[in-house]
């Protein structure tokens, strides 16, 4: 195979509204890139960050393979390196600079190879920085411009659609998001009814329904990353769910910033007229006819078997801002026998000044009332939550709040880190006055709290029977391991052990002997016995779906 160096396109910025022009002809000079009998690159996607990247990975992915590349075996292999970064912590996009180095050594030794770096690192706020920081990239892509990629570099079919054509490289965020509006919504359509997103091996499958986020936590760089709120379509999130459907998928998590506010940017609707309004918080929502996520995870749960069960048996959404969490919400997830009963609710913190000063629009109690609502309509729900510690101005006292919020709650999981300034973000202008030694002392100590109630939760689950969704073999870490979470499972006639992984309904994280044949299955497994992070059990008998 040839190795050869992709030409980048840049396009002129485009005034917000104008509609994107067509691909440009080719220049004669780039003739060989461009057709179809060439041998286009093979490309390895390196991708950090949250289920949206991940999402966002499996599209592109498919945008490249439907365009002829193959996938390299690893890095060193690739023509072509897509970064798909995350911002969220400095550490996150340490990773990346880190690697630099390296990327600029493989250039040397290959000059056909090709980095191109999106994600949310990629900002319109940061471009004058970005070739500094990242020397050895080629092209920046933002999260919006992602179903450029293939057309940007050039390994574009000149018959593909035009709804591909490149887009201007650094225009402002909101405004190029703004003239863009419906264009991620409507190139995953694309995707979608071409059948060209490549997604993960396995039972699950990811689809987003909301792409950015309205609120302002002043931590937060997702906002200023991902643009405002735009809702897929109604028609499309309902046929890529009959697709999953059809395709056996049997779960599938509903992905947003923020889906409990999917909806409330698209126009009203005669089909949901009677969808009048809706409770958050203390706070009435005028839906006036608009769909919401209740109606939608209702309609999801109704696509139904030819036995009359939910097609997609498991449904899931992440991620639910705790102030758009309505009672219809709730009462949809009590009622729909598809979605699980598992909800990740950040909470951030555990003192009232502390959420005022991140800008997350509820109090404590607010919050331990839907938390006492949600174990009221579901019972049994298991619940997760995202901490940030060492915020700016936490003192002591705040902080001891967070620990008793989560001795109160006894979450099934908390995500926490430290806070990390983002440079932009209004937190990032107050001064990170908690000392870094002081912000580890704080994790180590919640961490180690919230490692005692996970162990204990866990416990309660030795001896009950429960349905667990085989995802994947792993080989087995052997014997000799007290935590659950290492453990192998024995086999019979000295096999090799094997280990199967998966998830119940709870997002429990199970581990059980058997084999390959199951993965993908949803099977009754023992509990035999349980850690902080994992269960392990046993098949309970032959049965399985
Ligand atoms: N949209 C979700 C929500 O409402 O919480 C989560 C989005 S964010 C991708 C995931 C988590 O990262 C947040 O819940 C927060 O705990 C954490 N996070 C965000 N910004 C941070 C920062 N500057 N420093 C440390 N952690 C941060
Ligand atoms: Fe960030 Fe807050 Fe939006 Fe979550 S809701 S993505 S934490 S701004
Ligand atoms: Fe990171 Fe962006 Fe997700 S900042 S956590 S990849 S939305």
């Amino acid at each position: 195979m040839t190795s050869r160096a992709l030409p980048i396109l840049e396009a002129l910025p485009a005034a917000p509204g104008v509609p994107r022009p067509a691909m440009p002809d080719p220049d004669p000079a780039l003739a060989e890139f461009v057709t179809d009998d060439q041998v286009q690159p093979r490309f390895h996607l390196w991708t950090l960050g949250c289920q949206m990247n991940r999402s966002d990975a499996e599209e592109m992915a498919g945008a490249l393979l439907a365009a002829g590349c193959r996938e390299a075996a690893g890095l060193e292999d690739a023509e072509l390196i897509v970064i798909n970064t995350c911002a969220i912590r400095e550490a996150a996009e340490q990773k990346v600079i880190g690697r630099m180095g390296a990327l600029s050594r493989l250039k040397a030794a290959n000059p056909g190879l090709r980095v191109v770096l999106t994600g949310c690192s990629v900002r319109a706020d940061n471009t004058a920085i970005l070739g500094r920081r990242y020397p050895a990239v080629d092209l920046f892509l933002r999260p919006d411009e992602e179903p450029e990629l293939v057309a940007r570099l050039g390994l574009l079919a000149p018959t593909a659609p035009a709804a591909l054509a490149p887009a201007p490289s650094f225009a402002p965020v909101r405004a190029s998001v703004a003239a863009t509006a419906d264009r991620l919504t409507t190139t995953r359509a694309a995707a979608v009814a071409a059948g060209s997103v490549a997604r993960a091996a396995g039972p699950r499958a990811w689809l987003p329904i909301i792409y950015g986020c309205d609120k302002t936590c002043t931590y937060c760089i997702v906002p200023f990353s991902r643009g405002p709120e735009r809702s897929r379509p109604w028609d499309d999130i309902l046929a890529e769910a009959s697709r999953l459907a059809e395709a056996g998928y049997a779960e599938v998590t509903l992905l947003g910033q923020n889906v409990n506010s999917w909806g409330h940017d698209l126009p009203a609707d005669p089909r949901f007229a009677q969808v009048r309004n809706g409770r958050t918080l203390g706070r009435d929502l005028p839906l006036d006819g608009r769909p919401d996520i209740a109606e939608l995870l209702r309609a999801i749960d109704a696509i139904r078997d030819p036995d009359g069960r939910p097609a997609i048996p498991w449904l899931r959404f992440i991620t639910s801002h705790p102030w758009d969490l309505s009672e219809r919400l709730i009462a949809a997830m009590a009622e729909c026998a598809s979605v699980c009963e598992h909800l990740h609710l950040p909470v951030q913190a555990g003192d009232d000044t502390v959420l005022r000063r991140m800008g997350r629009q509820y109090s404590v109690s607010a919050y331990l009332e839907l938390v006492g609502q949600l174990r009221a309509a579901i019972p049994g729900i298991a619940l997760t939550t995202d901490v940030i510690v060492g915020f700016c101005g936490e003192t002591d006292a705040q902080f001891a709040a967070t620990l008793d919020l989560l001795r109160t709650v006894r979450y099934d999981g908390v995500f926490a880190a430290a806070f990390s300034p983002r440079p932009g973000t209004p937190a990032a202008r107050l001064p990170d006055d908690v000392p870094a030694e002081t912000k580890r002392e704080r994790l180590n100590a919640l961490l180690a709290l919230q490692e005692g109630i996970s162990r204990e939760r866990n416990a309660a689950w030795v001896g009950r029977t429960t349905e667990v969704l085989v995802e994947e073999l792993r080989p087995a870490r052997g014997h000799g391991h007290g935590d659950a979470e290492g453990e192998g499972g024995a086999s019979d006639g000295g096999a090799p052990l094997t280990q199967l992984t998966g998830r119940n309904r709870e997002n429990r994280l199970i581990h059980l002997p058997g084999d390959a044949s199951l993965i993908g299955r949803r099977v009754a497994v023992t509990i035999e016995r349980s850690g902080p992070y994992a269960l392990v059990g046993r098949l309970a008998d032959a049965g399985a779906s």
